[in-house]
């Protein structure tokens, strides 16, 4: 038994839809659903034993420390965090909240709960995090690597890199046996379409504008999810205490080139009458304090775990546009919010 955290959200849900695939462990999913969350994400584990969905906030130390005595995981794989840069411009208490205090909490239930248990070289807290902890990149610089400083620049990524701090304190002064994943931006299915790449489909399938911010030539380095799972399980699996890897695809791109790759996928899959969907692109204001260039040099975990990305960007985007393409019900339903009263109707939160 594993428990997981965020595990309705865009990478929990399809680590969990993963993990599932590729093995019979049971998940304790604890999701705060916020507006990020989505249980129609998990909708095909719906009467499957092995998912245990547990409606509820990972500040509530009381739920953690009943779900960690009842289920009596393993491991603890934590993925609940506000996630959104522009969000946290505009409103950055959520990410102290759920970002740091969140993590506070789960640290000290888990250390409580590790505390008493007979085996406890077993136990493992593996913390998922982000590459936007290091900062940012100049044109000419080495890739992050997992020494590089800590100098993040934006609310989300200072309550990440304050989390990554908070974790890597409780090994060392309690010997909490935890590990940490620092990966590059993701894409792939159920991701919320605030974000680049969804946004991206969604706005030109509706005929809305693309927003570019600034002049599009910001750098990320993008992994298709799926890998980013595998590689959390290999961590998860061989990874050791108390070290952090970087996860990366190797595949960094400007944002209006993955705009134009966007735009020509769906030209190809789906024209519009209209014409050519880079007709669409818009440059607007940029985002304050914007990053320039994140990118990963993911050497270490491959190394040490034999973990390499499975996707190219070529058919890792592929599979995305045509999953967007596909599931036009979900996308609605996440944009009007009307997914909530499906929710409400097909599902009960059970402890
Ligand atoms: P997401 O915003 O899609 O999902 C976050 C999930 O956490 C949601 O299901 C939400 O309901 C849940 N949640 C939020 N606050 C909660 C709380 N207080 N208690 C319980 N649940 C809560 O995020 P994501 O893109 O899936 O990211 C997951 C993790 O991976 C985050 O920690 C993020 O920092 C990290 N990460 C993301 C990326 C990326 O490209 N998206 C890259 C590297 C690392
Ligand atoms: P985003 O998907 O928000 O991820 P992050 O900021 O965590 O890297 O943004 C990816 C890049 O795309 C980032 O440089 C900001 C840019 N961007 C746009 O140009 N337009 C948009 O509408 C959005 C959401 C992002």
């Amino acid at each position: 038994m594993i428990l997981v955290t965020g595990g309705a959200g865009f990478i929990g849900s399809n680590f969990v839809l993963d993990w599932l695939a590729q093995g019979d462990e049971p998940v304790v999913n604890l999701d705060a659903l916020t507006y990020a969350g989505n249980r129609a994400n998990l909708a095909s584990l719906q009467g499957d034993a092995r998912h245990h969905f547990v409606h509820g906030d990972i500040t509530d130390r009381a739920l953690v420390d009943s779900l960690l005595a009842k289920h009596q995981p393993r491991a603890i794989v934590h993925f609940a965090a506000e996630s959104h840069v522009d969000r946290s411009i505009h409103g950055p208490g959520a990410f102290v909240k759920t970002n740091v205090e969140g993590t506070f909490t789960l640290l000290e239930a888990a250390r409580a709960y590790w505390s008493g248990l007979a085996d406890k070289a077993a136990f493992r807290f593996l913390h998922v995090s982000t590459d936007e902890v290091y900062g940012t990149l100049g044109a000419q610089d080495a890739p992050f690597a997992e020494d590089h400083p800590y100098e993040p620049n934006s609310p989300y990524s200072a309550s990440k890199a304050a989390s990554d701090h908070l974790v890597r304190a409780w090994h060392h002064t309690y010997g909490l046996p935890v590990l940490t994943t620092n990966c590059s931006n993701n894409y792939g299915p159920y991701h919320f379409p605030e974000k680049l790449i969804p946004l991206m489909i969604v706005n030109a399938l509706a005929g809305k504008p693309l927003p570019v911010y600034g002049d599009g030539r910001q750098i990320r380095d993008w992994l298709y999810v799926r890998d980013h799972c595998s590689g959390i399980r290999a961590v998860l699996a061989g990874g050791r205490l108390g070290q952090t890897y970087n996860i990366g695809g190797w595949n960094e791109m400007a944002n209006i080139d993955i705009v134009h790759t966007v735009c020509a996928l769906l030209d190809e899959l789906q024209p519009s009458p209209e014409g050519p969907y880079a007709r669409l692109i818009t440059h607007v204001t940029d985002r304050p304090g914007h990053d320039r260039r994140y990118a990963i040099d993911a050497r270490k975990i491959e190394r040490e775990l034999g973990w390499r990305p499975a996707e190219t960007f070529a058919t890792g985007i592929r599979k995305t546009v045509q999953w967007y393409l596909q599931h036009p019900d979900w996308v609605q339903q996440v944009q009007s919010g009307a997914y909530r009263d499906w929710v409400a109707a097909n599902y009960s939160a059970r402890a």
